[in-house]
């Protein structure tokens, strides 16, 4: 059955929970029935898909179509939508529009990065019926600001500005929060205060989920970041792949006689005929 952002909540007390950020349709539905409990349609889509050297450039069409194809394949797993940069930050009917051009789409509910300055979209939001999950610590859509994609809540007071902004979420609504490569004391102290299911990534384990890219997971990413961990090395494995076919169809071993048919005898032999009165005509 279909996880419901009330399911994914209630999991807080109970056991951890498994988010991926996945774009495609095949490997959703393979997480999906490896019982991934939430697929995550995130804008880091731009470098992993799109090859693009940052999340800024990523319009809510491409998150759109992506969500429409995890979303068909998600039976069970919950479905949520990256608001990608400047689809909320420009007002609350901004983010409404591209919340429920989302939500319409497929997903379940959608994702923010950043709490206090937009409280008011994240309000509206909710008031219309959309689950939000909030995003804190390393928020790639203002790396600019940040100076970098660097760790967050090293200093006593940038940790607590962190552990504000998740209270905020909490009292806000949102369904969950995502704390990104923050100092590991910074997550449990965030995850023992507040409600809401916290899903970390570089944020350590006293979290009540984990998320990884798909790319990075499955070791497909060039240099992944050090907190993610590779299950697989499908790099090597698809260079490997496509080296043997390459090699094949130099030498003629592809395809081979179970790939390919031929036709019925005589109706070769009326072909020939049929050719040659073309050529004579
Ligand atoms: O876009 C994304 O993949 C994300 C995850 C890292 C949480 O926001």
């Amino acid at each position: 059955m279909k996880l419901t952002v009330r399911d994914i909540m209630k999991l807080k007390s109970r056991r951890k929970i498994t988010m991926i950020a996945v774009y495609d349709y095949f490997i959703a539905s393979i997480a999906d029935n490896a019982g991934i409990d939430i697929l995550l349609v995130g804008d880091s889509v731009a470098m992993n898909l799109y090859g693009m050297e940052n999340t800024l450039n990523v319009p809510v069409s491409i998150i759109e179509n992506h969500v429409q194809a995890v979303a068909k394949a998600a039976k069970r797993s919950l479905v949520v939508g990256d608001m990608p940069f400047m689809s909320y930050e420009t007002g609350v009917e901004d983010a409404l529009r591209n919340a429920a051009r989302l939500v319409r789409a497929g997903a379940d509910a959608v994702k923010i990065e950043g709490v206090s300055a937009f409280e008011k979209q994240i309000r509206k939001l909710i008031d219309s019926g959309i689950p939000v999950m909030t995003h804190v610590g390393l928020t790639p859509q203002r790396y600019r600001l940040l100076g970098g994609y660097r760790p967050q809540g090293k200093k006593a007071e940038d940790a607590a500005k962190i552990i504000r902004e998740a209270e905020l979420a909490d009292s806000l609504g949102s369904f969950s929060i995502v704390i990104e490569f923050t100092a590991a004391e910074v997550a449990a102290e965030i995850t023992d205060r507040i409600s809401i299911p916290t899903i970390c990534i570089g944020s350590g384990p006293y979290c009540d989920g984990q998320v990884l890219v798909i790319t990075d997971l499955l070791g497909i990413t060039p240099q992944p970041p050090f907190f993610a961990k590779n299950y697989a090395n499908l790099s090597s494995i698809i260079e490997k792949a496509l080296n043997e076919y390459k090699n094949d169809v130099i030498e003629g071993k592809f395809p081979a006689e179970q790939h390919y048919f031929k036709m019925k005898e005589n109706e070769y032999d009326k072909l020939k005929i049929l050719l040659q009165k073309e050529r004579q005509d």
